[in-house]
């Protein structure tokens, strides 16, 4: 029988040409697919800021050719400035959204190649500055796979008794719209398929529908199976046993395991060790803050509470949910601690509890 290998996903959310960076804008999937060009490091950072690109590998990879695009922009103008420009919009990026830390973990990266190129011939540098993003970027992909390949492995070995086609319930999107790949989280479930079938239930997750609009699109556009459930049926689902396994992406791990997520993954984490479902965290070593002791030090990001009560509709504008002048609440991710997570599968491996000394291993240089 010939080995198959898990195949690409449709769905490419970036493209970068000499000094544009096209994003699709998330904001309107899945009605359109349309995208937003960005031609400046602030554009970029406001692509970043209002979830026209979002998941957490994806941001990093944004922000980097958004800084190519600025080392172009201010080549173009004033080349002499291009250190200081790239440094305001260095800063700039990385303050866009807070909890994610692969988005400051790529601007290092790039910040790095500004410093050992600095005296260098302005057109150099930027070629230097897009080779870098290009790595990063293909890093990001190609870590998708070794994820894959780990995730499903490791999840196979816990439902050998199992009869049936096993279902994993996941939450937000760690997919192909997230990353610069086939996903994290959605790159364990693409590897999964290639096994055998697989039924994938996507949490809604409300307030932005990443589940509902992002996973079941990306989904569907594959072919696979996908059914999305609003983000209060799930603890009900894993306690009837109608869950095989919880898989989920990661903003941020701090150094001991405890893990930044989609708002609504703490709650998942509960129920799933309540009702013994293995609960999985596939997320790039990219994504682990070794700086970041615990779950606690992590900064979670505070969105408008406006995005809670007003739905945004298909067409433009945005309908109420609640009496107007009411108050709303949006913290965008919360933390789950490191006990409740059964795996951390990173492209170098997976790592069990107690996570913080194979996470130190894993994100090592
Ligand atoms: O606010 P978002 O949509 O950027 O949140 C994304 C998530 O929480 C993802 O699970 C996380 O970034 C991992 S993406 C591979």
């Amino acid at each position: 029988m010939t080995k198959r290998s898990v195949p690409a996903t449709r769905v490419s959310p970036y493209s970068y040409v000499a000094g544009r960076l096209r994003l699709l804008d998330q904001r309107r999937l899945p009605h359109e697919e349309a995208f937003v060009d960005c031609e400046s490091a602030a554009q970029t950072a406001e692509a970043i800021r209002s979830l026209a690109v979002r998941g957490a590998p994806l941001i990093g990879v944004a922000a980097a050719y958004g800084l190519c695009a600025e080392a172009r922009r201010v080549v173009a103008r004033v080349p002499d400035d291009l250190d200081i420009a790239l440094a305001l919009a260095a800063e700039r990026l990385v303050s866009s959204r807070p909890t994610a830390v692969n988005l400051a973990w790529a601007v290092g990266r790039m910040r790095a190649v500004v410093e050992a190129s600095s005296g260098g011939a302005a057109g150099e540098r930027v070629l230097l500055l897009e080779a870098e993003a290009d790595r990063i970027a293909e890093e990001d992909r190609l870590a998708c796979l070794a994820i894959g390949r780990f995730g499903a492995a490791w999840l196979s070995a816990r439902w050998s008794g199992l009869v049936g086609i096993p279902t994993v319930l996941t939450h937000c999107n760690a997919g192909a719209l997230a990353t610069a790949g086939i996903g994290t989280a959605l790159g364990v479930v693409r590897a999964l398929a290639v096994l055998g079938p697989v039924a994938i239930l996507a949490d809604e997750t409300r307030p932005y529908l990443q589940g509902a609009r992002l996973t079941a699109w990306e989904l569907r556009e594959d072919g696979l199976d996908v059914t999305v459930l609003p983000d209060v049926a799930a603890a009900s689902l894993i306690a009837r046993g109608r869950v095989h396994g919880v898989v989920v992406g990661a903003d941020r791990i701090a150094a001991n395991g405890d893990v930044a997520n989609k708002v609504g993954t703490y709650g998942l984490a509960l129920a799933a060790r309540a009702h013994g479902v293995p609960f999985v965290v596939a997320a790039p070593t990219t994504t682990i803050d070794l700086a970041t002791r615990d779950g606690a030090s992590i900064p979670i990001e505070e969105r408008d509470g406006r995005e809670v009560v007003a739905l945004p509709l298909p067409g433009g504008g945005t309908v109420s949910l609640a009496p107007d002048g009411v108050g709303a609440l949006y913290p965008a991710f919360d933390v789950t601690p490191a006990a409740l997570v059964d795996a951390i599968v990173t492209e170098r491996g997976v790592s069990e509890p107690p996570h913080a000394q194979a996470l130190a291993r894993f994100a090592a240089p």
